[in-house]
């Protein structure tokens, strides 16, 4: 599919890096709400726009065992399963909240997909109560990812969601 010229490249930062990647979002997923097939654009649209970012995702909650299993994501192969509680995506899927990680080595039981990741954003995926996975993004510069990334990209998740068939 063809799309437009890179954002960053247009010198727009923050707020208004966010709201031109909603613009973005939105043109795909307009006329379809296949969860997969949604989700799996987002992914290559977060990895192709977002400077700097060496993986780019979603894990999945499994049904029965409750672990978080690999799903569409652009990037090196990565962990097939996490288990609830383990590495930042295991620990924000608990604890229901996104986990901005200036520094993975400091976060205790990171774990490492791909050694050159250095700091990570976590963001679960919420909807009629229960949480489904997880969005997580990895770059290989410390400090990669600001506040107004954060809340830029919660909003872009209750966008994906509310745009497709969960
Ligand atoms: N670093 C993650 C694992 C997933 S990969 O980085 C793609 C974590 O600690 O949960």
């Amino acid at each position: 599919m063809y799309q437009a010229a890179k954002i960053a490249d247009t010198g727009l930062t923050g707020a208004a890096f966010h709201a031109e990647l909603e613009l973005q979002l939105a043109g795909l997923v307009a006329g379809e709400r296949n969860w997969l097939a949604n989700f799996a654009n987002c992914a290559a649209l977060l990895f192709d726009q977002m400077p700097d970012l060496n993986w780019a995702g979603f894990y999945l909650v499994e049904p029965g065992s409750g672990d978080l299993v690999v799903g569409p994501f652009q990037g090196k192969p990565a962990c097939a399963r996490i288990a609830p509680g383990r590495g930042v995506c295991g620990t924000a899927l608990v604890e229901r909240r996104t986990l901005l990680v200036p520094d993975v080595h400091a976060f205790p039981g990171h774990i490492a997909c791909d050694a050159a990741s250095r700091s990570e954003l976590v963001i679960p995926l919420e909807a009629g109560g229960r949480v489904l996975g997880v969005l997580d993004l990895d770059s290989p510069l410390p400090a990669r990812f600001t506040a107004e990334d954060q809340d830029g990209l919660e909003r872009l998740m209750q966008q994906l969601l509310a745009a497709s068939d969960v």
